[in-house]
């Protein structure tokens, strides 16, 4: 299958510093792509360039067959959808940041839509009145999640999003994420959860800013 998304030889640069070095990582349509590494090696990094929350000082990023900055910013982070290491809800209400995606589109909000994905993470409809500051950790995480997926993003990047989750709450977002790549959704997901590890397709390691290519095994 053809590529959804390519970086060639990207960089990524602060001042002096080289945080990314030469980054090549191809990305199957329908694929699931776990990226490892140390701390402080570049996963999140990686994630937000392909994200476009920031620039690459070098190379190219190509998505469904375009230069992936030729893209209109709205349009992209509609099809690109980058749930972060730590979730930010805002407003009030969890009704308010699951409004949010409607309001962007100008379109009518969709409360059945929204009450299907509250299900689907073990919330009860009630949740929607509910203040976002009285949120578990685990709830946070799970609002921020679906709120990445009322409408359903071409990737989905989630960064360590079930680190620190506890095993039900990590099964809740297991069962999240398959049902969207059930869909055709395509992951990359930064994780140091060996199940999840060994759930995905393809694991990219990174090391300082560069990619430890696999030893190969027989
Ligand atoms: N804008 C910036 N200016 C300076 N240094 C930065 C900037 N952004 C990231 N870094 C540095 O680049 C390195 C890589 O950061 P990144 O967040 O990608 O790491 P990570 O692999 O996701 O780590 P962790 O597993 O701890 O989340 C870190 O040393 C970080 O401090
Ligand atoms: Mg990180």
């Amino acid at each position: 299958m053809s590529a959804l998304l390519t970086l060639t030889d990207i960089n990524y640069q602060v001042g002096e510093r080289e945080i990314l070095k030469g980054i090549n990582l191809y990305l199957k349509k329908e694929s699931n792509l776990t990226i490892v590494g140390p701390s402080g090696s570049g996963k999140s990094t990686i994630l937000k360039i392909i994200a476009r929350m920031i620039s690459p000082t070098g190379g190219t990023m190509m998505f469904d067959g375009h230069d992936a900055l030729s893209y209109d910013p709205m349009t992209y982070r509609r099809r690109v959808s980058y749930c972060f290491q730590q979730p930010t809800l805002f407003g009030k209400t969890v009704a308010d940041n699951l409004d949010f995606p409607f309001e962007i589109r100008n379109q009518a909000v969709d409360t059945k839509r929204q009450q299907e994905l509250l299900t689907q993470v073990n919330l009860s409809t009630d949740y929607l009145t509910h203040d976002v500051t009285e949120l578990s950790g685990g709830e946070r995480q799970r609002v921020a999640l679906i709120r990445n997926l009322v409408f359903i993003p071409d990737i989905l990047l989630l960064d360590e999003v079930t680190t620190g989750l506890d095993v039900d709450n990590k099964e809740i977002v297991h069962r999240l994420v398959n049902h969207y790549r059930d869909r055709g959704g395509t992951v990359v997901w930064i994780t140091h959860d060996e199940a999840e590890i060994a759930a995905a397709d393809d694991r990219y390691e990174v090391v300082a800013g560069q990619h430890k290519q696999e030893a190969q095994h027989a």
